[in-house]
């Protein structure tokens, strides 16, 4: 079982934001999910919707618990509480997703936003009735479910983690298959635009500096802005300089191929996306969401926080507010991490020194 990455993998995930660990999942264990998972997917639907008690089976767990996924981080990023939960994300065959894929840092707030280009204050990216699709308080919980800041103070609306660990349950070697994309490279200026919003006063994340929560089409409709204003222009403009590839149309964007027990690990700064499975088959990703364990904090490792699923793991996963002592401040600590996110791994300091002018 491999324990750790090699020199050059470490180089490459580096560089890239990501790295793919080939044949990370022995087979009885990627047979074993496979079954659990198409035994209770119903057919013939366009949607596929995977049963929520899935997503803690002991048999999807164990395709990072049992496997070298558990090792691997923990020798190169360090240690990180039970992984008690993950994501279980199945694309249905011939499905578009609704359209274009869309790269974005997880952790923002995804719920209904005002349809119409008038309707938004472009500043910070807020309805311009907010109450409306917000609630009374940004911070409580209704309208809004509660989670579109990661503290009452309202200094961080984005939620994150150390890294996302996927592994493929599927052959989605060929482009087009549903694979899990990213754009690679792309970390480095996701930390900068951290960096900038910091030093500018925050907020961080959505509704911070440079950072609309929605944003406007150039025909007038609205999306959700997974991205950094600063993030997304550098990745339009290394778009326009990317190769292509057969039965890939989205030119900028790399398609993750992989095969069935193939994984990849890609830090929480590295923008990510769905893409459309123009397949036959279903494509079968588990997703496993893994933050370093940060001492000192009185709720690590509870279930309520949901380790291996949730991407806001400063707040419970239903969203409720933790209570913390005064001594510990999870927001400054989830700041400093976004800031400076190769300081959650211990196996890549020495990587990270030598590129460090
Ligand atoms: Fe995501």
């Amino acid at each position: 079982m491999k324990t750790g990455l090699t020199g050059k993998q470490k180089q490459q995930f580096f560089r890239d934001g990501y790295i793919v660990i080939r044949n990370a999942v022995p087979e009885p264990i990627t047979r074993k999910a496979v079954a659990l998972i198409s035994a209770r997917l119903p057919e013939n639907e366009h949607r596929l919707l995977v049963p929520p008690e899935l997503a803690t089976h002991e048999d999807i767990l164990s395709l990072f618990n049992d496997t070298c996924l558990a090792r691997i981080m923990d020798s190169e990023m360090g240690p990180y509480p039970a992984v008690i939960s993950s994501q279980v994300a199945v694309t249905p065959p011939f499905n578009t997703l609704g359209g274009r894929p869309s790269p974005h840092v997880d952790g923002s707030w995804s719920g209904a936003i005002p349809g119409r280009a008038d309707e938004i204050d472009a500043a910070r990216g807020r309805p311009k009735d907010a109450s409306r699709y917000f609630g009374e308080n940004d911070n409580r919980r209704g309208s809004n479910d509660g989670q579109l800041w990661q503290d009452p103070d309202q200094t961080i609306s984005l939620g994150s983690y150390t890294a996302l660990v996927g592994v493929a349950l599927n052959d989605q070697r060929q482009p087009g298959n549903g694979q899990f994309a990213v754009l690679e490279g792309m970390h480095e200026a996701v930390e900068a635009a951290f960096r900038m919003q910091r030093d500018s006063g925050g907020p961080i994340g959505p509704e911070g500096p440079g950072w609309p929560r929605i944003k406007v089409t150039k025909s007038g409709g609205t999306f959700l802005n997974g991205l950094p204003e600063i993030v997304r222009n550098k990745a339009a403009q290394a778009a326009k300089n990317a190769a292509t590839l057969d039965g890939w149309p989205w030119p900028g964007l790399t398609p993750v191929l992989l095969n069935q027990g193939d994984a990849v690990i890609a830090l929480h700064s590295c923008p990510h996306t769905s893409t459309p499975n123009h397949g036959p088959n279903p494509r079968m990703n588990i997703y496993f969401r893994i933050r370093r364990l940060r001492e000192g904090n009185p709720h690590e490792g509870t279930r309520r926080v949901g380790h291996g699923v949730s991407d806001h793991p400063d707040r419970g996963y239903f969203g409720q507010f933790l209570k913390y002592p005064p001594s510990y401040n999870p927001w400054e600590i989830s700041v400093a991490k976004l800031c400076d996110h190769w300081s959650e791994w211990d196996g890549m300091q020495e990587i990270v020194a030598a590129a460090t002018p």
